[in-house]
């Protein structure tokens, strides 16, 4: 009986090595599979037979893979220290109110991140939160003018932007993005802060700003190829804003949505599949190098985006470009690491650059991991339909129109965070 336990263990547990970094295979050495690699075979093609080898072997497995050959590694968790900056008690005619917080985290010099913080008042316990990644600045988010203007790098695609400065016309200009008023009255809070804080989004020289060269490791000037890019730096800074809400208690970290658009809504999975404290994932018409799939080649393709967008992963991942069958992933396995967490994948019927039908069965392909952990995932037989959200585990919405975020989608939002916080 002992010599058999004996084998047992030798027979599933060595096979099943946890490879290092350091020893992943350069690309060119990749096998190539054309069809989507299975979330639960390991990278020694060791198939996962229970939860604990998920947990131990597999979850971090994939994590490495992520960061290795497409992200970027992340740093470790650095200590936050927060003051609070600017707040108004009156917004929306006395229903909520605002304040600013000034995160300082990451080695000496990094530059602060500044978090605006919308809470609904007179409610009893503490509210459920988004945490959502903005794209012009706090300010831009309410009209209020008390709201500091973003004085840092402004992202020359937003109302208001004068060579990249943002001017006091830009206040106010993604109001109806947020819709942050709504979000009050269904009786969460906001906290969001502007992606431009923790890394200008800069095609040229972008290690030269942001979080990137304060992080260098002694001796470095240069991003090694492994090295984290833009979308896992705004990544870093969702779980550093994550580390704060759970101090400062004014919200309930144990019910916290992460959202973000587009490239944004890219980190935002990219930050829940990392981080378990996300309980919600919502990757907004996140498409390619986030919710959409590398392979088959709709929409936007892995060499494109490297080509158009050089700075937003790490340096290794352009070496697929011609090869995007030796990924040893594709990104249902970013969605497999959310689980058993909820993931809602929001689009537009006018976006297919972000390829929605091909994110559609990035949920599918995730789903057998989630059933696989004992939990329902996709809906079995949902089928997309226009301005139908699926609120099952792992969620799916499409609306009519373009590549924007409106009122249509914080409802979808908000009902499926409703149905998976509360
Ligand atoms: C471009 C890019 C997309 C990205 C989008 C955005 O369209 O090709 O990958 O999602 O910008 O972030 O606005």
């Amino acid at each position: 009986m002992r010599a058999f336990s004996y084998l047992v263990v030798v027979v599933f547990v060595f096979p099943m090595a946890l490879l290092s970094a350091a020893e992943f295979p350069p690309v060119s050495e990749l096998p190539i599979s054309p069809e989507l690699p299975d979330a639960l075979v390991m990278f020694d093609g060791s198939r996962v037979t229970t939860n604990e080898q998920w947990e131990q072997r597999r979850r971090p497995e994939l994590k490495a893979l992520f960061q290795h050959y497409m992200y970027g590694y992340l740093p470790p968790k650095s200590a936050v220290r927060a003051s609070l900056t600017a707040e108004n008690d009156d917004l929306f005619d006395g229903k909520a109110t605002w304040k600013i917080f000034t995160l300082h985290y990451g080695p000496e010099g990094t530059p602060p991140l500044e978090l605006l913080l919308i809470l609904p008042k007179g409610q009893k316990g503490v509210p459920p939160v988004f945490v959502g990644i903005n794209f012009c600045g706090n300010h831009s988010v309410l009209t209020d003018p008390k709201v500091p203007l973003e004085t840092s790098w402004y992202y020359g695609n937003c109302p208001g932007c004068k060579d990249n400065v943002a001017s006091e016309e830009s206040r106010g200009g993604q109001a109806d993005r947020w819709n942050a008023e709504m979000i009050i009255d269904r009786g969460y809070a906001l906290a969001t802060f502007y992606y431009g804080d923790v890394d200008p989004d800069k095609r040229e020289n972008d290690f030269t700003d942001g979080v990137h060269p304060h992080f260098f490791k002694p001796g470095q000037s240069e991003p090694g190829k492994h090295d984290w890019g833009a979308v896992a730096a705004w990544a870093y800074g969702a779980h550093r804003v994550i580390d704060f809400l759970e101090e400062n208690q004014s919200v309930d970290t144990k019910r916290l949505a992460l959202v973000g658009h587009s490239r944004l809504g890219k980190a935002t999975l990219f930050a829940g599949a990392l981080d378990e404290r996300i309980k919600v994932v919502i990757p907004h018409q996140a498409g390619c190098g986030g919710t959409a799939p590398n392979r088959f080649n709709v929409g936007e393709s892995v060499e494109r985006i490297n080509t158009s967008f050089p700075h937003w992963f790490n340096d290794t991942f352009p070496e697929f470009n011609r090869q995007v069958e030796r990924l040893p992933f594709d990104q249902h396995c970013l969605v497999a690491l959310c689980a058993p967490r909820a993931v809602l994948f929001s689009n537009a019927e006018e976006d297919q650059w972000a390829d929605p039908n091909g994110q559609f069965n990035m949920l599918k392909a995730a789903d057998p991991v989630y059933r696989f952990l004992g939990v329902d995932g996709l809906r079995p037989g949902a089928k997309p339909e226009l301005g139908k959200l699926i609120d099952s585990r792992l969620g799916y919405y499409i609306r009519p129109g373009k590549h924007t975020v409106n009122a249509d989608d914080w409802k979808a939002f908000l009902d499926f965070a409703d149905r998976h916080l509360k």
